[in-house]
């Protein structure tokens, strides 16, 4: 488990399990991912890409199995209009503050549950900085925290000066962070930075879909090999030794259980400097 410490304590656990793209299997996926011991589920309020009545559903059939929701980390979005499909979750002609509202007022009712763990905005309004709708959606979130309907609030797809923005002026500073980390660009060097700095907890996606051609570099080879086990476990569990809180979107109930069992295996300072490093060889 992952402790957060911000304004109060909150325990984290250390993989998220991604419901995106599931369609209609994402109810018996939730099920098969809780089933196989991941406590954290990861939603949205976009219909384009996540059935959020789903995960509810699934949440009903596990309550009824004995796994409440106080025994799981929820985390869902809001997701501004240009991210949604002609199935927009709310009123789009309303001002950004009852937007965000409706949606979150939708999301509890979809998950069936009177609070979430996180909530996050999807992603700023723009790709360079952070413009008026950006404020407003802040500040609606901020009003979901202080309601204790959100535990924590953070943001998602958000660059390193962005996000430094939003902590420089927010009331309420973002305490999550969603990404796409691509060995590339240091695993997001420049936003974990601002995330460490600023005591901001630092989610990672597709970790292993947009790092593809360092599989079989030598360094995760070597490591798994030491280890006795694959490169994909080796990098999800390299992302959590460098700070990174996984998510992992497997559809797969064998995967489910490899992935989980990373906690098992442990990684060298020296392996997880070598793989940091991969992407500016
Ligand atoms: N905030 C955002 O904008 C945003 C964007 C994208 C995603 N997300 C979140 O992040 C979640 C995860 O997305 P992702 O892109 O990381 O994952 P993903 O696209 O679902 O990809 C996971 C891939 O890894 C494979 N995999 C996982 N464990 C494996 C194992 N042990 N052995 C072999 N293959 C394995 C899966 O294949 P199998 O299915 O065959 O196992 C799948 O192809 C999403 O569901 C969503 O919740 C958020």
């Amino acid at each position: 488990m992952t402790t957060f410490t911000a304004s109060h304590q909150i325990s984290i656990p250390s993989f998220i399990y991604g419901t995106a793209w599931k369609k209609e299997l994402t109810a018996r996926l939730v099920q098969a991912a809780v089933t196989a011991g991941f406590r954290a589920i990861d939603t949205a309020n976009q219909p384009v890409h996540y059935n959020e009545p789903a995960v509810g559903e699934a949440l009903r059939a596990l309550n009824a199995e004995g796994i409440g929701r106080e025994k799981l980390f929820l985390q869902t979005k809001f997701t501004p209009v240009h991210g949604q499909d002609h199935r927009i979750p709310y009123d789009a002609s309303a001002d950004l503050t009852a937007q965000v509202s409706q949606s979150f007022d939708r999301s509890l009712a979809h998950l069936g549950t009177e609070y979430v763990d996180s909530y996050l905005l999807h992603g700023p309004y723009s790709q360079r900085g952070l413009r008026a709708e950006d404020w407003e959606v802040w500040a609606a979130l901020e009003g979901v925290y202080q309601s204790g309907r959100a535990k924590l609030i953070g943001i998602s797809n958000v660059n390193a000066g962005q996000l430094a923005q939003l902590c420089e002026r927010a009331a309420v500073k973002p305490m999550a962070v969603q990404n796409r980390c691509y060995a590339s660009l240091g695993w997001d060097r420049d936003v974990r930075t601002v995330c460490r700095e600023q005591g901001i907890v630092y989610e990672g996606f597709s970790l292993l879909t947009a790092n593809q051609e360092i599989l079989d570099h030598p360094a995760v080879l070597a490591t798994a090999n030491r280890l006795g086990t694959g490169p994909l476990q080796v990098i999800f569990r390299f992302a959590q030794q460098l700070g990174i809180l996984p998510l992992t979107g497997t559809t797969n109930e064998r995967h489910m259980r490899e992935d989980l069992q990373i906690d098992r295996i442990e990684l060298s300072e020296e392996e997880v400097s070598a793989i940091e490093g991969i992407g500016e060889e």
